[in-house]
């Protein structure tokens, strides 16, 4: 049997865009999701968009029922900044009197709430002016930052700023996924500085509000292997290491950013615009947790023709299909629980041993209806299997020191999840898109239940 840490965390995380419901009712704004599938419906898997999710902003209070019944101590989601501030400035009464309600029953029933700011869903009023890519972003977010601390902090005391800033940076302005999908490095920069910088400012605000809680960030920070110990295998490695990992959780940890970092931009002439001061909000305004989502590896070797100045970052390093790879036969993606046990000491050795958790992990599956049962159960099996190898690297890390206080799933309930929809489900509740979104339980929901109330499990 192998235990985890006494007050372990156990418990899923999702968010706002991604299970609300109601995207454009309740006073609620735009956001660039919103907006996209208007505009491109042909995009989005099956054409659903956010007004196509589970409808948790009506069914909020059944699914804590259900949270309980798995055995759930907490649960991760965000607040639609569009919906508190559909304006960015008028506070939406109805908006503060769900989250408060919401969160008040997570309380009661005995789950700990942690509540992001961030994830992934730009208001579309920002999003006009230029959204990340302006200064202004940095400011308009510490705002909503700032009320959201006073609306909630008597509720709330493990908020989270950004959910994987990566992916907004990456996506919207490298790889061409989500909106403005435009590939243009030195934008991709200047929009992750400003991210840093509206993450620190939203820290600064939570300090400055004498909130007695603890702020973090969520950061994907994929481990790295590279493909040999060859000098340009290893340049490749540093690469995809500086931007990916230390990007954030040098700044957010440590208050600098790292030199390896300042070079490599200042190279490849995708130098930000900074302001004064920013370095000393930067040194002063540490997290007090990390979360880290993991899902999978990433394999380098060294980039093929790189150009100089760089272009994207496939000039910088390339992608390693390794042989013997493990691989999701359900959708596609390695599968490598080894990297668990990686990061744990990273974060011991590298990063003071800061308090973390896996704030997600998880296996999506397309097409789980094949899975289903007799009585219309789907048996997950595969998942279970997943979520233990990932577990006992874990806890080995824990074993050799490192300061993990927790472990949450993607995800709770199946939930739409941007251009993909409905595709990839992850929940421990199967949702019927035909039937109200109504719930159903998964055998890996009663594995849940049980590995929670051992805190542990039989090896
Ligand atoms: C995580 C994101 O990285 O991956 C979620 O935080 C997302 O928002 C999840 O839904 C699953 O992604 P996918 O690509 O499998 O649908």
């Amino acid at each position: 049997m192998i235990k985890f840490p006494d007050n372990f965390l156990w418990g899923s995380a999702a968010s706002a865009p991604q299970t609300e419901g109601h995207a454009l009712l309740n006073g609620k704004s735009h956001t660039t999701w919103d907006k996209w599938i208007e505009l491109n419906p042909e995009k989005f898997n099956a054409g659903q968009g956010p007004k196509d999710t589970s409808n948790v902003y009506e069914l909020y209070e059944d699914d804590i029922k259900r949270m309980v019944e798995i055995g759930m101590n907490s649960y991760r989601t965000s607040i639609s900044w569009a919906r508190l501030l559909p304006d960015g400035k008028t506070l939406n009464k109805e908006a503060v009197a769900f989250y408060r309600d919401y969160f008040e029953k997570m309380n009661q029933a005995g789950i700990k709430p942690i509540i992001n700011l961030f994830h992934f869903d730009m208001p579309w009023w920002l999003m006009e002016k230029g959204g990340w890519e302006t200064r202004e972003s940095v400011d308009a977010f510490a705002f909503y930052a700032k009320t959201a601390f006073e609306e909630f902090g008597d509720l709330v005391d493990e908020w989270a700023t950004f959910n994987e800033p990566l992916v907004h940076i990456e996506c919207g302005y490298l790889y061409g996924f989500h909106y403005p999908a435009i590939v243009d490095f030195k934008k991709a920069i200047q929009v992750g500085y400003h991210t840093l910088m509206a993450h620190f400012l939203a820290v600064k605000a939570y300090r400055e509000t004498k909130q007695t809680g603890r702020i973090g960030i969520i950061l994907n920070v994929t481990p790295t292997y590279a493909r040999s110990e060859e000098t340009m295998d290893q340049k490749a490695k540093q690469n995809a290491d500086v931007l990916i990992i230390k990007s954030f959780l040098d700044p957010c940890v440590l208050g600098t950013i790292p030199a390896e970092l300042v070079d490599l931009v200042n190279e490849h002439e995708l130098t930000p615009v900074t302001e004064a001061g920013d370095k000393e909000i930067i040194k002063e305004y540490p997290v007090d947790f990390i979360g880290i989502n993991y899902y999978q590896p990433m394999r380098v070797q060294a980039a093929e023709n790189p150009r100089t100045p760089a272009v994207t970052t496939s000039d910088l390093f390339a992608h390693y299909d390794w042989p013997e790879k493990r691989m999701n036969p359900y959708r596609g993606w390695e599968i490598y629980p080894e990297a668990l046990y990686d990061v744990s000491l990273m974060m011991k050795n590298d990063y003071n041993n800061i308090p973390w958790y896996v704030s997600e992990n998880g296996m999506g599956v397309a097409e789980e209806e094949r899975f289903m049962n007799d009585n219309g159960m789907i048996e997950d099996d595969y998942r279970i299997e997943f979520m233990e190898d990932h577990l006992e690297q874990l806890h080995k890390g824990i074993e050799a020191g490192s300061n993990c206080f927790g472990y949450h799933t993607w995800t709770f309930v199946d939930c739409w999840s941007w251009l993909n929809g409905y595709r990839n489900r992850y929940g421990f509740y199967r949702v019927d898109l035909d039937n109200n979104f109504e719930r159903s339980l998964k055998k890996s929901g009663l594995w849940y239940k049980e590995l929670s109330q051992n805190n542990g499990f039989e090896i």
